[in-house]
């Protein structure tokens, strides 16, 4: 698949190279040096190359979208039409210092996005993973136990392009039903930041994700 970046930091930066070192084809784009997306593009030792936003989404079969709440829109008018394209989202609807959802309960980010673009095939996935797991659950993908992760979408199309993704990423992919079901999973996503990063419980949880990936290693 041609795969495009629309915000190559941890989380698209991160995916896109796994992505390109599953086999896919990546665009990276949005960041504010070009200097960056040349280096991830080259560091990401897969078919992988930098490009504008309008590239990365006019130029792929499927999107990845992974910027700040507060840059959806800016990124979305430089993308151009999304009509009929899969769109992957895992941008969580949060306020500027990142302190909480500005959105949730009655609706969520991906329905919100979902209005801004009407005729994309929107689906929410690797929301509710911490960028720092990606690398270990990829390098464990081809062992037996698997860490699951949840997805969803009202779009079959989109869904199947995520599923996809999601095992080529090193996860068993979870359908958690439609698109508002991103209700529930936003508020998740910030449990598991808050225990991560924040909680007591933070390192222990990061090690726990980080030893399915070893045990799916050994197994
Ligand atoms: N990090 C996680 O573990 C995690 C987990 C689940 C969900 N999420 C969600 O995923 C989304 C992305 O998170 P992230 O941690 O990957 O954020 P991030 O590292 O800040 O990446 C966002 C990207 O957007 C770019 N950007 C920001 N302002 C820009 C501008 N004015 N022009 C061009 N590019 C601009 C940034 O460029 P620079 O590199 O130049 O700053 C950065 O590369 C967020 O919605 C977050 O809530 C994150």
């Amino acid at each position: 698949m041609r795969v495009g970046i629309l915000g190559s930091g941890l989380m698209g930066g991160k995916l896109g190279t796994i992505f390109a070192r599953a086999g896919h084809e990546v665009i990276f784009s949005y960041v504010r040096s070009e200097q960056k997306l040349k280096t991830l593009a080259r560091n990401a030792k897969g078919n992988a190359r930098h490009g504008t936003p309008r590239e990365a989404a006019q130029e792929v079969d499927a999107v990845f979208l992974a910027v700040h709440w507060s840059r959806v829109d800016d990124v979305l008018k430089k993308a151009g039409d999304l009509s009929g394209k899969p769109v992957i989202t895992c941008s969580l609807p949060m306020n500027d210092d990142n302190t909480g959802l500005v959105i949730g309960h009655t609706s969520s980010g991906a329905e919100e996005l979902k209005k801004k673009l009407p005729k994309a095939r929107v689906v929410v996935a690797f929301n509710t993973v911490p960028s720092e797991v990606l690398f270990s659950v990829y390098e464990a993908k081809r062992k037996a136990r698997r860490p699951s992760l949840v997805y969803c979408g009202d779009d079959q199309t989109g869904k199947e392009v995520a599923v996809e993704l999601i095992r080529d990423a090193g996860f068993e992919p979870v359908d958690a039903g439609p698109l508002r079901i991103a209700r529930y999973t936003e508020p998740f996503a910030l449990l598991m930041g808050e225990l991560a990063y924040g909680g007591a419980g933070g390192p222990e949880l990061t090690y726990r994700f980080e030893r399915l990936g070893n045990e799916a290693e050994r197994s």
